[in-house]
């Protein structure tokens, strides 16, 4: 996971230091603070790899600082505080609310667009590179081969939405101040402790209904994901630039909810027919770029099957990637 490959050690140098990571305390920063950490050493490169998130989870503080990333516990809400974070020219931005939108859309939009606005008035310059996600754009046919970049984006539902003003706050302020930025639309990273794969893993191991109606799911391994986003400093441009990140292909849920089914010898409970529709995107443009992913979706299976039946630790942080009305 944290494993650099030739191509980051080499992009790595090209990094100005301190690479600044907000939102690193979640799912991804950690792993990706660490790749960063871990391709600057491989390159001999002086690199301060700043790690910043409110902590919530302070083991995620730790386990950064045990691997030579700094860390700085600040509230992106709080301006003063952004105001304070170090001055730098390379900045990763990974803060982003999704659940419990249904509840209080006005906290996900105001997470989702004015730290945006507060981050982009602080690094005017710098070159950025901000996750954004597949769900920007609506639903396509399964027969289709995904939304392109240039699409429209029209999607479902309250938290996709303020996905998308997370975006044009970008575009706006990349296009007042003519700072680059790289917006990647990232379908679904699968680790082995959360994910798309861990949660039907999961429902088998567990004999829990497996509901196929969302048939089909992007998905990419978080290591690969991590190095295309380290790599994507180098796509950051004026006007904004988005990038859609994902797997070659996407993975068929009956299918995979079975072959977990084999490999633990369990029997599979399956509800509901595939749907026409999914979320899908088509990865011409990152295949152009910086190369489509590698890792086999035989091998991820064969991976998270054994996580989960020996009790690997999980974040029990489920996808709910069944929803297809948007609400979340
Ligand atoms: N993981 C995926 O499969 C996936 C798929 C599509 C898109 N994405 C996008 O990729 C980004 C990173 O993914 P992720 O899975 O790591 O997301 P995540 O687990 O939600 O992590 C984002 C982190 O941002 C931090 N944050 C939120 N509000 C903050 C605030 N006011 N001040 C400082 N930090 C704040 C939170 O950590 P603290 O509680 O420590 O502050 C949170 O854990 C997200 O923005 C998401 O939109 C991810």
């Amino acid at each position: 996971m944290t494993q650099p490959s030739p191509a980051l050690v080499e992009a790595m140098r090209t990094v100005q230091s301190p690479l600044v990571i907000l939102g690193a305390g979640g799912k991804m920063g950690p792993t990706l603070a660490v790749l960063a950490r871990r391709a600057a050493d491989a390159a001999g490169h002086a690199l301060d790899v700043v790690a910043v998130s409110r902590f919530s989870d302070p083991t995620a503080r730790g386990w950064l600082e045990s691997r030579g990333v700094r860390t700085i516990s600040a509230d992106l809400f709080d301006r003063a505080a952004v105001a304070r974070l170090p001055e730098s020219a390379n900045v990763l931005y990974l803060v982003g609310l999704k659940f419990g939108t249904q509840q209080t859309p006005s906290l996900t939009w105001a997470a989702n667009t004015l730290i945006p606005t507060y981050v982009m008035e602080r690094y005017r310059g710098a070159r950025v590179v901000s996750l954004s996600s597949g769900n920007v754009y609506p639903l396509v046919s399964i027969h289709s081969s995904g939304s392109v970049e240039s699409d429209p984006l029209t999607p479902l539902g309250e938290y996709a939405n303020s996905c998308v003003g997370r975006e044009r706050i970008f575009e706006y302020f990349a296009q007042r101040d003519g700072t680059p930025v790289a917006l990647i639309r990232l379908s679904y990273a699968v680790d082995l402790h959360y994910g798309v794969l861990v949660d039907i893993a999961r429902k088998v191991f567990q004999r829990q209904t497996v509901d196929v109606t969302m048939g089909h799911l992007p998905y990419i391994w978080q290591g690969e994901a991590n190095d295309r986003i380290l790599r994507a400093l180098a796509l950051a441009a004026v006007p904004a630039s988005p990038l859609n990140l994902t797997g070659d292909q996407s993975l068929e849920v009956r299918d995979v909810a079975l072959r977990f089914g084999a490999l633990m010898g369990c029997p599979v409970q399956i509800s509901g027919m595939e749907a026409d529709t999914a979320y899908l995107s088509d990865i011409s443009r990152l295949r152009e770029t910086l190369g489509a992913p590698k890792l086999s979706l035989d091998t991820l299976i064969r991976w998270t099957a054994h996580w989960v039946m020996q009790g690997g630790s999980l974040l029990d942080k489920p996808t709910h990637f069944e929803v297809r009305n948007g609400r979340y």
